[in-house]
């Protein structure tokens, strides 16, 4: 497969990154078939996809026929045979070996020999996702960030067998979804999580330990340190549970007890006070809109 023949992408998952990605490639003009397990989740999907145009429409960013032809290019559904003649995969179902390995066994099961899968894990080790496809040499991980359709930056990481070629159409399909890639190597937390985690938890260290309030922390690391968000804002905004439970793989992984989630974003996982989406977190969404 060459970057120029690639002109439909199959998506896997339609959650809020996998969402964000859907948007994206076919507001690049690509085709995009969507897979999820259910018509409930790709439902949510289109819906947040809507939401997301709506809001570009509205503030004249994109055309009534940028957001018509965005929409008209996406095809939703439950039936893996869908993804028969898609010609680049990617990959953003559930952060779970088990439901990644069912996903590569169905994907292997129909994907033409040639084509590539790109994941979009934030925490699971590449190289040992690749070993579950029979396509190590096409298999990379592409990771995107929340707000997906905001956020720049795409990180490329090759697995161990992952062929040049691979790497090159990964980096094409980036610059040409309107992202700019970085490259690094398979290790915990690529690059940005392997900075940004380490401070959601130390931020929650600090609520539970009493030093600051997460207000207090938020305001001095916008006013301080020039963040858009706070690290107790970011960590409801995608998801404590998000943070619990990447911490605890890193833990798995480098055995540094640094990473080892405080018993507070236990608690709270354990309380469903899970940010924004449960309308609780470090801070009460309850009463907003
Ligand atoms: N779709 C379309 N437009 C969106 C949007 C979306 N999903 N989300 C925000 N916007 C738009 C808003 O409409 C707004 O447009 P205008 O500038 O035209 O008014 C613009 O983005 C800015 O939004 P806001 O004014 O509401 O708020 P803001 O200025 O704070 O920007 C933000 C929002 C871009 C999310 C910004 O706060 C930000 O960059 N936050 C940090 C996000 C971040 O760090 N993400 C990484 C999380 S970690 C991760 O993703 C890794 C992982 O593995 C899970």
């Amino acid at each position: 497969m060459t970057f120029e023949n690639i002109k439909t992408i199959g998506v896997c998952g339609a959650g809020s990154m996998g969402s964000g990605i859907i948007q994206i490639c076919a507001a690049a003009g690509y085709q995009v078939q969507v897979l999820d397990v259910n018509e409930d989740a790709w439902k949510r999907g289109k819906s947040l996809i809507e939401k997301s145009l709506s809001a570009m429409l509205k503030k004249e960013k994109i055309s009534q026929q940028d957001f018509d032809n965005t929409i008209g290019r996406i095809k939703f559904s439950t039936d893996i045979n869908q993804f028969k003649n898609v010609d680049f995969v990617i990959e953003a179902v559930f952060e779970n070996m088990e439901v990644k390995k069912a996903t590569y066994n169905n994907l292997d099961s129909v994907l033409k020999d040639d084509v590539i899968i790109a994941t979009n894990t934030s925490s699971i080790c590449i190289t040992e996702l690749s070993a579950l496809t029979k396509r190590s040499d096409k298999f990379i991980g592409m990771h995107f960030f929340n707000p997906v359709p905001m956020m720049k930056l795409v990180e490329i990481i090759p697995a161990y067998q992952t062929s040049a070629s691979t790497i090159e159409i990964a980096m094409q399909i980036s610059k040409k979804i309107g992202k700019e890639p970085v490259k690094c190597t398979d290790s915990p937390g690529f690059i940005v999580n392997r900075l940004l985690v380490p401070m959601f938890i130390e931020a929650a260290r600090m609520v539970e330990e009493g030093v600051a309030t997460p207000e207090d922390i938020d305001k001095a690391m916008k006013l301080g340190a020039g963040l858009p968000m706070g690290p107790c804002q970011l960590m409801d905004y995608t998801g404590v549970e998000i943070t619990y439970h990447v911490g605890n793989i890193f833990y798995d992984y480098t055995k540094n007890p640094y990473y080892t989630p405080p018993f507070l974003l236990r608690k709270m996982v354990s309380s469903g006070y899970l940010g924004m989406k449960t309308g609780k977190g470090f801070y009460d969404y309850s009463k907003k809109d």
